[in-house]
């Protein structure tokens, strides 16, 4: 398995946008499906957003701080998904702003990985070399292992609060 940390963020991004697609395509009244499509978007995005905030993140911000405007702004869009994903997991799927409270985080979701893919993950695999990008890598992997898996345990209400607060 590739340790490459850009490699790494993409395989998760296929796999969220492959969720979304099925939540898309899920129907009207498929509530339990969607409600179950939901929960697993939670878990991926919770996982996904916390090895970037922890280590994919600080780690461009130190090393390109060309990129140091994408960064912010990266944080400040997944702070907007952690607060959707938080309230999605406490709301009924047949809930009436249910679906609406989806859309707007798959759209969020889906410009937050367009411009992570499209804009600066380009520059940063232009500024790091291949050792180090594996390195970055291969920390995140160990970081999944100990990653919050939804928004209500302590180490994502943190990271929540950290985005007010620091
Ligand atoms: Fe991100
Ligand atoms: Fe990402």
């Amino acid at each position: 398995m590739s340790t490459d940390a850009i490699t790494i963020l993409k395989d998760d991004h296929k796999r969220i946008k492959a969720l979304f697609q099925q939540f898309e395509q899920a129907g009207q009244n498929a509530t339990k499906r969607k409600g179950s499509l939901v929960d697993r978007m939670i878990e991926e995005l919770t996982v996904h957003t916390y090895i970037e905030n922890e280590c994919m993140y600080p780690q461009v911000r130190k090393l390109v701080p060309d990129l140091e405007d994408d960064v912010l702004e990266s944080y400040e869009e997944h702070h907007v998904a952690d607060v959707l994903c938080m309230e999605l997991a406490a709301m009924s799927p047949d809930s009436e702003r249910f679906d609406a409270k989806v859309s707007v985080l798959i759209e969020n979701v889906t410009h937050h990985i367009d411009e992570e893919e499209d804009d600066w993950f380009p520059k940063v695999r232009k500024a790091l070399g291949r050792k180090q990008l594996s390195e970055i890598g291969a920390e995140m992997l160990e970081l999944k292992k100990k990653a919050p898996r939804s928004p209500a345990q302590p180490s994502a209400l943190k990271k929540a609060g950290d985005a007010i607060i620091s």
